[in-house]
């Protein structure tokens, strides 16, 4: 099933940087092999790209709390949204910490918060509305909610002093903006907002919530924060799925509508940076990254780039994964492991790319570099 069109090279756009080259230098870093945390702990805010299970303890119907997702995990089911981890479970990983318990989990308290914990909801947006027709799920304004009764349990277990300390150091992790695009914009039968905004000016609505809370982050004492932008959202499965696109390549209209988005995070990230004192704020060029793995699959080991591991209908992509459907064989061939998300294998390139990538990857400088300012 998985031999039309391998080989195929994907264009979308003129974002995208060729940098294949690059890439597999920065692949072949060594592990972090120490137990020695670089960071105390990180801080996850975000929608199911990085949702590790908050999901299963809310009125959702999108959870991934059965098989096959986990399939790579031992076969277990976490809510991870994914064949294995999540990329902040493998940033987790390249910082020498554990991957950070979901907040919703009753089990998450006591000395399991000490090493951060992770706030992320599928269907969760920057915008309250987006993703309402999923059913519940933390938005961006309620994840902040609950990130302070995450900050104000752990001021309980320190000194003042410490815990002043504690916040400067650790990392925040916010992954938000495709679900604004995808279970909001890009839904004109369910939500309106395409006939309010034109592109630019719904990037720009979206640039200036999401400011708001960047700067809550810091008045809370954070002072590391990683903002990922958003992938290519026009080459996943679900989007190629809509048959708007020519066959075999890109929606290329839908990049470009998200083209704006991450143009405006990045200039954000330097506005932060000038008026925000003592703090590093860097965006992570997802799109680019994600982009460089469509144009030379081969470089990463990937064969399949257009088609999800796990899904029905057209490309994979018009129904996402179901409770005990056969997935493919060898996930990491695969970029999207289902209609709307990229395997372990792709999440762990792009881990990669944050930690140790150049400005191009992560700018103004990459995860690594962060934790090593102050
Ligand atoms: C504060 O940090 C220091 C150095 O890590 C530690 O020795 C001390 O026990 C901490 N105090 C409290 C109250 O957490
Ligand atoms: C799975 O795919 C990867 C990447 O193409 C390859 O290196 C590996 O040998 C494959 N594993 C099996 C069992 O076919």
């Amino acid at each position: 099933m998985n031999t039309n069109g391998q080989k195929m090279k994907v264009p979308f756009g003129g974002y995208v940087l060729i940098l294949a080259v690059m890439a597999s230098v920065i692949l072949q870093q060594p592990e972090l092999v120490t137990g020695q945390a670089r960071v105390p702990a990180m801080f996850v805010l975000g929608d199911s790209l990085v949702d590790s299970g908050n999901n299963n303890f809310l009125q959702s119907v999108a959870r991934a709390n059965y098989l096959p997702y986990g399939i790579d995990l031992n076969f277990r089911p976490t809510g991870r949204f994914s064949n294995g981890l999540t990329f902040v479970d493998l940033l987790a990983q390249l910082l020498g910490l554990p991957s950070p318990p979901a907040f919703a989990d009753p089990t998450t308290t006591g000395n399991r918060i000490l090493q951060g914990v992770n706030h992320a909801s599928a269907a969760a947006g920057i915008l309250d509305e987006s993703g309402y027709h999923y059913g519940a799920r933390f938005t961006l304004s309620q994840q902040m909610v609950n990130l302070e009764t995450t900050l104000s349990q752990l001021r309980t277990m320190m000194s003042p002093q410490n815990f002043t300390d504690y916040l400067a150091r650790s990392l925040v992790v916010l992954v938000f903006g495709s679900n604004d695009y995808i279970n909001n914009y890009l839904l004109p039968n369910l939500y309106s907002s395409s006939f309010r905004y034109r592109p630019a000016d719904f990037a720009n609505l979206l640039l200036s919530q999401y400011a708001r809370q960047l700067l809550t982050l810091y008045s809370l004492g954070l002072r590391k924060i990683f903002i990922p932008g958003v992938a290519p959202l026009g080459c996943i499965p679900n989007q190629r799925a809509t048959g708007a696109g020519p066959p075999g390549r890109c929606v290329d209209s839908v990049n470009q509508i998200l083209g704006t988005f991450n143009e405006g995070l990045k200039s954000l990230v330097d506005q932060l940076n000038q008026r925000s004192p003592g703090a590093i704020f860097v965006y992570g060029n997802t799109y680019s990254a994600i982009g460089d793995i469509l144009n030379n699959p081969a470089a990463y080991g990937f064969s399949v780039v257009d088609r999800a591991c796990c899904g029905i209908g057209r490309n994979q992509g018009q129904i996402t994964c179901l409770p005990m459907q056969n997935p493919c064989p060898n996930r990491s061939q695969y970029v999207f492991w289902d209609a709307f998300h990229p395997t372990q294998t792709a999440n762990s390139i792009l881990a990669r790319r944050a930690f140790y990538g150049p400005p191009s990857d992560a700018y103004p400088v990459n995860v690594q570099q962060m934790t090593l300012l102050r």
